[in-house]
């Protein structure tokens, strides 16, 4: 009897304090910024997203043929600098928090900087430079990861 009221109170305490782990990480979930954005802003945005993901994508095919100027062309005109326009960047850049805008900006030039290291690993096919390649391409993702961890505009 008293072992299963021990048993209980076990249980009770067990259920509980996972409820309350269950509430934390929903919070930590919610604890990204929500950037509110004009209806047709914000569709546009995700439409870029999508294309964001499908130009990695297309890199790394070219990657893969061993085509690393084509990787290079794809991601400036896609990711890099160039593309900020094509992207209405300034326009979007406006509604954005300070240190969002960044992190865009720094996604956009790390892009750009990826296609001087690809043309130099299209010249130089030592592993050091193909380890290069792959570092630039984390420093693009990196800023994908830092605005998606931080940011949210639904
Ligand atoms: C400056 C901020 C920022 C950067 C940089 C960024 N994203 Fe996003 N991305 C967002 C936000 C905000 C959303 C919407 C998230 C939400 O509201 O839940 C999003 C959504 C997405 C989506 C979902 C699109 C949809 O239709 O729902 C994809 C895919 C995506 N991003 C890919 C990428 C990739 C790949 C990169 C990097 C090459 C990237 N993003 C860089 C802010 C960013």
């Amino acid at each position: 009897m008293q072992k299963n009221s021990v048993l209980i109170i076990g249980l009770t305490l067990l259920v509980w304090g996972s409820s309350i782990a269950a509430t934390r990480s929903m919070a930590s979930e919610d604890s990204r910024q929500m950037v509110k954005l004009p209806k047709m802003m914000q569709q546009h945005m995700l439409a870029n997203m999508r294309d964001h993901l499908v130009a990695l994508n297309e890199i790394f095919g070219e990657l893969a043929n061993g085509n690393a100027d084509k990787a290079g062309e794809i991601a400036e005109k896609r990711l890099g600098m160039s593309s900020m326009s094509l992207h209405g960047a300034a326009h979007l850049g406006k509604f954005m928090p300070a240190e969002m805008r960044a992190i865009g900006t720094n996604m956009h030039r790390t892009a750009s900087q990826f296609v001087i290291i690809a043309k130099d690993a299209e010249l130089d096919t030592s592993k050091t430079s193909q380890r290069k390649v792959f570092k630039a391409l984390q420093d693009i993702t990196a800023n994908c990861n830092a605005c998606h961890q931080g940011y949210r505009i639904q």
